[in-house]
């Protein structure tokens, strides 16, 4: 019968047809040559069976259907070569490729900075102390010569923590002079040590204020430590930390726990003192208060009132992190924006 012999013929075309095929796609467009539904080279004899005599039908169709399977078979076993050849090429490794970035985490830009200030001081033979976020009323407050009641308890907005029932209310320490008195209730001078530590105050927000940031208190006590002392210190360490030479003024101050006390400030280090956004036109930037430790701190610590001396100041880090690396928006610290933390990457 001629359209048996056709039809077996169809197999060794599929065969080597199969073979040359370079790609699945040229697989599919086999299949739909001979088993495709629409016309189909099978499909198509399987459609017109029934315009064959009986006796044909009875030998035409089972072929018909035999060589279908078979070529079927014949695609999909070329196939399973074609994906096992290319998942083999894709294990061989080319070395010549780039290879994948591997995206790692980094360090916070206040972290980063304040490291640099450790290091510093680490340098210069500081200690480095730590404490508590959530403070008492005590350390925060009346240790530090700022009893119930003194206005200089309002010049830092406090945020109170509800107490239970006939304890005493707890805060977020709202300066780190918070560590003062836990440090010198268990040391005894000469000691010179830095704190630094995030602080919390309860304020409005604007681009240079924040509701949470972080200051470093220096502590330094002996038995003839000056304002002189104080004054070198800190340019010692402004000049490391912007790595070139800047100027400090002190102006007078209050700070109950200092007698006396100062406003710092240093000379800016954005336009060189010439004058710009960041220090309002000043040239002078402040950057936190000092003062000579008030014997009424060290009566609080458990010293001798009068045996020793020593000065103490609480600078801003932010505003330091600002000027060094030219942020203009204190809140971006915080902002959690990547766009801003990944540039310190
Ligand atoms: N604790 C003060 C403040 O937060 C700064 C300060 C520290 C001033 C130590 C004098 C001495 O404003």
């Amino acid at each position: 019968m001629e359209i048996i012999t056709k039809i077996n013929q169809w197999i060794s075309d599929a065969k080597s047809d199969a073979q040359e095929a370079r790609s699945e796609a040229e697989l599919f467009d086999l299949e739909k040559k001979y088993l495709g539904r629409k016309n189909g080279l099978l499909t198509n004899v399987l459609k017109s069976i029934k315009e064959l005599s009986d006796s044909e039908k009875k030998v035409v169709g089972p072929r018909a259907n035999e060589v279908k399977k078979e070529i079927l078979t014949i695609i999909n076993n070329q196939r399973k070569q074609l994906q096992e050849k290319q998942s083999q090429s894709t294990k061989t490794i080319d070395v010549t490729l780039p290879g994948k970035k591997i995206v790692s985490g980094h360090l916070h830009p206040l972290t980063i900075v304040q490291n640099d200030i450790v290091d510093i001081f680490t340098r210069m033979g500081f200690d480095i102390a730590d404490g508590p976020e959530v403070e008492s009323e005590w350390y925060n407050f009346d240790a530090v010569n700022v009893p119930d009641n003194h206005p200089g308890r309002d010049m830092q907005d406090t945020f109170w923590l509800r107490a239970e029932k006939g304890k005493k209310q707890s805060l977020l320490r709202t300066q780190t002079s918070a560590v003062q008195v836990r440090y010198m209730e268990k040391h005894t001078p000469p000691f010179h040590v830095i704190v630094p530590g995030r602080i919390f105050r309860h304020e409005a927000t604007d681009a240079s204020h924040e509701h949470t940031f972080h200051q470093f208190e220096a502590l330094m006590v002996g038995n003839d430590i000056s304002v002189a002392n104080c004054k070198h210190v800190v340019s010692v360490f402004f000049s490391q930390f912007f790595k070139k030479d800047v100027e400090i003024r002190l102006r007078p101050g209050f700070f109950p726990f200092v007698e006396p006390g100062f406003e710092f400030d240093i000379s800016c280090t954005v336009c060189d003192a010439k004058g710009c956004s960041v220090c309002k036109q000043a040239g002078w930037l402040e950057i936190g208060g000092a003062g000579m430790v008030h014997q009424n701190v060290f009566g609080a610590s458990g010293y001798e009132k009068g045996k020793y001396q020593g000065f103490a100041w609480g600078f801003g880090l932010e505003r330091l992190a600002m000027m060094k690396y030219n942020i203009d928006d204190v809140r971006l610290f915080h902002s959690g924006d990547l766009r801003f933390i990944n540039q310190f990457r």
